[in-house]
């Protein structure tokens, strides 16, 4: 896919430049939750490259679903402080998002000033793509980047209706991001590996259905392996599954016979507390009381075996929960045997909740892409058109 990029050729200074970053990072204790391979830390490279070449950089990003509601918890002061420290100056956080407050702070701007404008769903009117916000949004800049790849799937007036008004660009990180999952989707060399895990069979199970030929194994894990023992007639106990993509599991073990590889072995609990006592089950022995919360030592050396020899690989979602440290060792393990892949194979590791476990290893830039996108790399890989880029696209 070719997009129109901002380049370093064109003349930016003095130029009102409006950025759409994803700073939708976790929120705790009032500091933004974002590693230096976080959503934050990864924009700031483009806004700090605009700044540079004098460009007066007005960003907008949206916090959470509020709804259209001005709500405290969802303010993006805690995504100011951490961009002013991320790039050294003070990051102005504009309280107004369109009309004549903003328009005056805008007026004021020096070349190279970056300011923050307040949390987008803060008017309903992002979601709702309508055109007298991105005509508003548009008086403020010359033109628009995005820079926000995880949010590109979403046909909000920030991210595709206000490439009506002015002219628009990808930035680096979109232009990056899109540039290597394109090249999955054209010419995969094999071994090509897909790994997932997660909930949700609904969003996982086309991005399966469009590599079904070219992928050589899909490798499942997390509550999606229990989806799919529910769907074989296992006994899953209390596990977390995906009732409603029973049907959708059961397609995808015959289509994909062989290549489909489930888990061999699994821990289960008793209780979701981190002190549980820990026992290692064969998923065909699971009582009604059993919770699976992670993959088994023996799926961990099967699938890790299978990791070696690809030359290709694709992991999304938690092989399981990991919200508690104990049941988070199946997801470290296949994290650090795809790192490890890394000077040999292409690696392309998604999801939000993957980079904080990935961080704490220290491995979140040890792949060939980690993707700030969850839902939107699952959408692009699934071969379905994010509107975000649609409109961005150079037409042939
Ligand atoms: C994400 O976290 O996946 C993106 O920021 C998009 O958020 P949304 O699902 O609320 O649109």
């Amino acid at each position: 896919m070719q997009l129109k990029k901002i380049r370093s050729d064109m003349n930016l200074k003095g130029k009102r430049v409006l950025v759409r970053i994803d700073a939708n990072v976790p929120i705790k204790k009032g500091k933004a939750v974002d590693g230096p391979n976080g959503r934050i830390a990864k924009a700031a490279v483009g806004i700090n490259w605009l700044s540079q070449r004098g460009a007066k950089v007005i960003i907008m990003s949206h916090l959470g679903r509020p709804n259209g509601r001005r709500t405290a918890s969802y303010s993006l002061k805690p995504v100011a402080k951490r961009l002013s420290n991320l790039i050294g100056v003070k990051i102005k956080l504009s309280k107004s998002i369109t009309g004549s407050d903003v328009e005056n702070i805008v007026e004021k701007m020096n070349e190279g000033e970056i300011i923050l404008l307040e949390n987008i769903r803060f008017d309903l009117r992002e979601k709702q793509n309508s055109s007298d916000f991105t005509k508003e949004l548009s008086v403020l800049a010359d033109m628009y980047v995005n820079d926000a790849f995880s949010v590109s799937h979403r046909e909000h007036a920030s991210v595709s209706g206000i490439t009506k008004e002015i002219p628009a660009y990808a930035g680096p990180l979109l232009s990056n991001e899109v540039s290597v999952l394109s090249k999955l989707n054209k010419n995969t060399k094999e071994p090509f590996v897909v790994i997932m895990g997660g909930l949700k069979v609904q969003t996982k199970m086309p991005v399966i259905k469009n590599f079904e030929k070219q992928a050589s194994n899909v490798l499942i894990g997390g509550a999606l392996a229990n989806t799919f023992f529910a769907a074989e007639g296992l006994e899953i106990g209390r596990s977390v599954f995906d009732e409603l993509g029973i049907d959708e599991a059961k397609n995808a073990i015959s289509h994909l016979g062989k290549k489909l590889i489930l888990p061999i072995d699994v821990v289960v609990v008793r209780s979701l507390r981190k002190d549980a006592k820990l026992e290692v089950k064969a998923p065909d022995s699971l009582n009604k009381t059993d919770r699976i919360v992670d993959i088994g030592p023996k799926t961990r050396v099967l699938y890790k075996s299978i990791i070696e020899h690809a030359k290709v690989i694709v992991y999304n979602g938690p092989m399981g929960y990991c919200e508690i440290n104990t049941f988070c060792a199946g997801t470290k393990f296949i994290a650090k045997a795809i790192a490890n892949k890394t000077s040999s194979a292409v690696t392309i590791v998604g999801g939000g909740d993957t980079v904080p476990v990935l961080e704490r290893l220290k491995i979140a830039d040890k792949f060939t892409l980690l993707s700030t996108g969850g839902s939107a790399m699952l959408k692009f890989l699934a071969g379905k058109k994010l509107p975000g880029l649609e409109v961005l696209k150079i037409k042939n």
